[in-house]
């Protein structure tokens, strides 16, 4: 696993943006899979100024709230619109179904899709302080299929600043599954903040665990982890 240690948020977002940049001028026709959360936003707000071709690219973005509809302020699909379809142009944007009446059939249908729009070439993440990445949270089993989870206290409490209350949460979500996210030709991981520290130290102790969901991606081949100083402050 590769590692960028960057000065603040706003480097990591710049390093970030330019190995999105770089996929898209290499191949203008590729899946990207992207993230929600605070991680992602500045790399967002990069790639919307670098005035890049997106108009050829395919995106699937991790997970969704579930149930939850796509103009709840809350919902994934808004927060991507609002931070990045409503400024460029993408040919496609997917985005699991928080609505769907069978959320089984939801999964296998992502699945489905992202398999054959030919797989993602290069694969955004953010971590969560206990190491999940998209909603896997940790577990003794992780499902390697896209699936409904049920979230944890820490994500819940993690994901409340976003909402008026905690009690506003939802309590599950559609998500990527760990499989789904190592068949990701490419993954860039980004991280930022000193409340990230203890799990970057963990991740980087080189042991692999689903209790620490990241841990995973020091199995993939082509991972690269972009944070900034306070992330990297306990390495
Ligand atoms: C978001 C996602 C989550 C976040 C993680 C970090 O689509 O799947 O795994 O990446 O919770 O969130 P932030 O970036 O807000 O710290």
């Amino acid at each position: 696993m590769k590692k960028i240690i960057c000065k603040n948020y706003d480097e990591m977002s710049k390093a970030a943006a330019k190995i999105v940049e770089a996929q898209v001028v290499l191949k203008p026709d590729c899946i990207l899979g992207l993230a929600t959360g605070s991680s992602p936003v500045g790399m967002y707000q990069e790639l919307i100024k670098s005035g890049t071709d997106f108009s050829k690219v395919t995106t699937f973005n991790l997970d969704e709230y579930y149930p939850i509809a796509k103009d709840n302020d809350q919902s994934y699909d808004y927060f991507m619109r609002k931070n990045l379809f409503d400024h460029i142009t993408v040919k496609e944007h997917n985005i699991p179904n928080g609505m769907a009446e069978n959320p089984e059939e939801e999964c296998a249908r992502y699945d489905a899709a992202i398999e054959a729009a030919g797989g993602i070439d290069l694969q955004v993440l953010g971590i969560g302080v206990n190491g999940h990445i998209g909603f896997n949270e940790p577990a003794a089993e992780l499902p390697a299929n896209t699936n409904k989870v049920t979230l944890t206290e820490s994500t819940i409490e993690a994901n409340s600043r976003f909402f008026e209350s905690k009690d506003q949460v939802p309590t599950a979500a559609l998500t990527l599954g760990i499989g789904g996210i190592m068949k990701a030709k490419r993954i860039v991981v980004l991280v930022s903040g000193k409340n990230k520290a203890p799990i970057v130290r963990e991740l980087f102790k080189g042991n692999v665990t689903t209790n620490i969901p990241v841990s995973l991606l020091q199995l993939h081949p082509d991972a690269t982890i972009v944070m900034d100083e306070d992330a990297a402050s306990m390495l």
